[in-house]
């Protein structure tokens, strides 16, 4: 079978990610990784969830739990979800929130939502990469948004226009991002809330890790600074994502979108064409366990990270060489290294592995224009202790050699 000409030309866009390849390096054992960006699996409150599991299969909702269940996802689920919101300066209801499975989900939802080919989608240079290979299905052309610069909205309208398709959404991963674990500040989110008024186009924002801050003062979500100014979140452009992944377990794959009603009255239309709805079991164990123990499990897992956080860049602090700079993260999991320019991330992780055996994620697949080959991406999530120090003091040896 000549498969090549069956496919469709979007199959072009769709490449191996190089994380997913480098997972499989977690298996063995005398490598030390700082390269998946995957929680701690010791934090995961397994005892919450058994207990969840066990009463929602409970004679009484055991037949619910097992069975087909609506599109927009579990009651109970969107109840506390829109509870949750509220709690984040964001004023909604239960109609305001689509259970997906996983943000990831949201992603490709979103992206099938808004982009024609040829239609541009305005991202960081650095973005997350699991984005651009969830959009690129859908053809777009990517424009930089560096929330910082004064850039006009009329450039980037020009440049959408000269490329054949115009500006659907901007896509920014707000707080600790991935990769580079920053954050952004209260200026720029306003700045991209205007530059999106000026364009009339919406604002994805991805809060994959919003509920991970370790220090400093919480900026208030995008979608919250436009309901402050717009009264409701009906008249909002901006979509929030957001997941338990980060917070609870990411095998469960339950995330969510918070937004105006219609879209996701249109969001629940592409479920229901997709994939009906998300696990029914998973959804009600989640919103159990949510209920319990949201709050406590999050604080222990601030505890957790944050100690780790500050053992790497310790670690950074004490081995690397003079002209390698990184991030200092407020939350989540990463910390983005730049090296003077000139340097490889993918070379330097083929001798990393070999020489040292200390892998991590080179930055290039999270630039939309295949620059940044001089960065690398490092997660404190999974190392601790002894693991840490002897990493970075490995990756300190390859890149100095180098
Ligand atoms: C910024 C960001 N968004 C979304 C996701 C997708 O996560 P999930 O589908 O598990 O919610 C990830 C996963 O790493 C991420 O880093």
């Amino acid at each position: 079978m000549q498969w090549e000409q069956v496919l469709a030309p979007r199959m072009g866009r769709m490449k191996a990610s190089e994380i997913r390849e480098l997972l499989k390096l977690l298996d063995q054992p005398d490598i030390i990784s700082f390269a998946g960006g995957i929680p701690d699996p010791r934090m995961f409150p397994v005892a919450a969830f058994q207990e969840a599991m066990a009463r929602v299969l409970a004679p009484g909702q055991a037949a619910a739990a097992l069975q087909y269940s609506v599109s927009e996802g579990s009651a109970a689920l969107r109840a506390w979800l829109a509870d949750h919101m509220t709690g984040l300066g964001i004023p909604c209801g239960p109609d305001n929130i689509l259970i997906t499975s996983g943000s990831q989900q949201a992603l490709d939802y979103l992206g099938k939502l808004m982009i024609g080919a040829g239609d541009t989608v305005l991202v960081n240079w650095p973005t997350y990469m699991g984005a651009l290979g969830a959009f690129n299905a859908y053809e777009p052309t990517y424009d930089r948004l560096d929330p910082g610069s004064n850039r006009e909205a009329a450039d980037f309208a020009a440049k959408a226009k000269a490329k054949g398709g115009r500006v659907k959404f901007a896509y920014l991963s707000v707080d600790f991002a991935n990769p580079t674990g920053e954050t952004i500040d209260l200026a720029g989110r306003q700045r991209v809330l205007d530059l999106a008024e000026d364009l009339d186009i919406a604002i994805v924002e991805d809060a994959a890790y919003q509920a991970l801050r370790y220090d400093g003062e919480p900026v208030p979500p995008i979608l919250a600074l436009e309901i402050a100014r717009k009264g409701s979140i009906e008249a909002c452009r901006t979509i929030y994502s957001g997941s338990f992944s980060k917070t609870l377990a990411p095998g469960l794959r339950i995330g969510w979108v918070c937004a105006a009603s219609p879209v996701i009255g249109k969001l629940v239309l592409m479920k229901q064409a997709a994939d009906l709805h998300s696990p029914t079991l998973n959804q009600m164990a989640v919103a159990d366990v949510a209920a319990r123990v949201f709050d406590s499990h999050v604080s222990a897992l601030r505890q957790a990270y944050r100690a780790r956080r500050d053992g790497m860049l310790a670690a950074l602090d004490r081995e690397m060489p003079k002209d390698v700079h990184w991030t200092r993260p407020e939350g989540g999991m990463f910390v983005w290294i730049t090296m003077p320019d000139g340097m490889d991330g993918a070379e330097l992780l083929a001798r990393a592995i070999k020489t040292e055996k200390v892998a991590f994620v080179p930055g290039r697949a999270f630039f939309a224009d295949g620059s940044g080959s001089n960065t690398i991406r490092l997660s404190f999530s999974l190392n601790d202790g002894p693991a840490v120090d002897e990493g970075i003091a490995r990756l300190a040896r390859v890149i100095r050699a180098a």
